[in-house]
């Protein structure tokens, strides 16, 4: 059944659900798997629910071939909370493997190429317990000075044994992506064959989990994502740990580490199964949906590939807006482009407000770029269909040609 009543919803999160899911999840909300009960409403302790959380990690599991090596984790707290839980859970099990060390001789690198790596960044500063450490710093390697490219591998300066290597694999609001090429020789690739061995790798996964498939997630100690992009509404934030990675914060804290609460401990997580408090029980329930129905479609290779073609389409649509003088893409060609949000600046803003205004009247909306980065930002996540986005292109060609009347008259 469709609404016609819904619009082309590019909001860059929470975005676009399945519409075939919201109707499931409103059956669910009055009777959950047939218990009568509605899933707002049922304990999370119930045997159906503990069934329905296992399955919600399976489907994680095999689309993404998740090793035994890693658990799969539920949090709740977003990926924001994400930012100072990793850095207390690896300080402590740093403080483990070298309990002599001192907090500067305790390593924190960063791979700074957006907003969210720069927000974890500055967290893991006011966390203290360890030296933060910049691995790159894409800014520094821009004509503009600003975020708008994965910098090449040359430029990475990684530490010898930190605590944690962190990166941002998807920057939601500069349109900044790593690709998922596994070829060292892809210049727009995370460096992975340039980290020291054993490294306790931390990717921010939150607006691409599930989007494709994740390059060298073996190698990663932990991958976190929440889910309100492609997966879910907000409220679940999903967490791929190594388990060598979940370290006994309170063990860690008798040797002098910072002391870490319960709930954020990943080994509470892994030891209760998620269950050690209430986990966001809603909201599993709406992301397995969205999983189910995801692995019916083919998976995180179906994503890749139909992604991969919605980008292309936007991105060709761009181009033509920078030809005819419209508009600046925000990040070259070649330079790391997102295949999830495609950001670009109208010269005049008179220009841009007109473009959202019509885009609205179109049914398309959610286009405005992020506070602290104006611009327009269109996101493309897994919920917006091919169709949708053709509809996007068609409008973006019709506007730019009237553009062109509107010059010559
Ligand atoms: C890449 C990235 N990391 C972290 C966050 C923060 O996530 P949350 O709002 O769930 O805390 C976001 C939110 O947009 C994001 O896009």
């Amino acid at each position: 059944m469709s609404n016609s009543t819904r619009v082309i919803n590019l909001s860059a999160g929470p975005c676009a659900l399945p519409e075939s899911v919201l109707h499931e999840a409103c059956q669910g909300l009055l009777n959950f798997n047939g218990t009568g009960v509605g899933i707002a409403e049922i304990s999370h302790r119930a045997p159906e629910f503990i069934a329905y959380l296992t399955e919600v990690q399976g489907l994680i599991r095999t689309q993404l071939d998740v090793p035994q090596t890693h658990s799969i984790l539920f949090a709740q707290g977003g990926g924001a909370l994400q930012f100072s839980v990793v850095v207390l859970n690896l300080l402590a099990r740093h403080r483990l493997l070298y309990p002599e060390l001192s907090d500067s001789e305790r390593v924190l690198d960063y791979v700074l190429t957006g907003r969210f790596s720069e927000l974890a960044f500055d967290e893991a500063k006011r966390m203290g317990g360890g030296r933060v450490n910049t691995v790159v710093d894409a800014r520094l390697h821009s004509a503009t000075g600003k975020f708008d490219n994965i910098p090449s591998h040359a430029a990475y300066n990684f530490s010898p044994d930190p605590a944690l290597v962190f990166y941002c694999e998807n920057e939601t609001v500069n349109g900044v992506q790593f690709s998922d090429g596994v070829d060292a020789a892809d210049p727009t690739s995370f460096p992975f064959h340039l980290l020291p061995k054993d490294t306790p790798l931390v990717a921010d996964y939150s607006s691409s989990f599930m989007s494709r498939p994740i390059p060298h997630l073996a190698d990663h100690a932990v991958i976190f994502a929440s889910a309100q992009k492609n997966i879910g509404p907000a409220g679940v934030t999903v967490l791929i740990v190594r388990n060598d990675c979940l370290p006994d914060v309170d063990a860690a804290a008798a040797l002098g580490a910072q002391p870490v609460p319960y709930t954020l401990a990943y080994k509470t997580l892994a030891d209760h199964g998620c269950l050690y408090n209430t986990p966001p029980v809603f909201a599993i329930y709406v992301t397995g949906l969205v999983l189910r129905r995801q692995r019916t479609l083919g998976g995180p290779a179906h994503f890749a590939a139909v992604n991969r073609r919605k980008a292309a389409k936007l991105y060709a649509a761009v181009e033509e807006g920078a030809r005819r003088g419209v508009l600046r893409p925000r990040v070259k060609e070649g330079r790391g482009r997102s295949v999830m949000n495609v950001v670009f600046d109208f010269y005049e803003r008179e220009v841009e407000g007109r473009f959202v205004a019509g885009a609205a009247a179109r049914g398309i909306k959610g286009i405005m770029g992020h506070p602290t980065v104006p611009g327009t930002r269109l996101s493309i996540y897994n919920a917006v269909t091919e169709e949708q986005v053709d509809a996007v292109v068609a409008y973006m060609w019709d506007f730019f040609g009237q553009l062109q009347v509107r010059s010559l008259m």
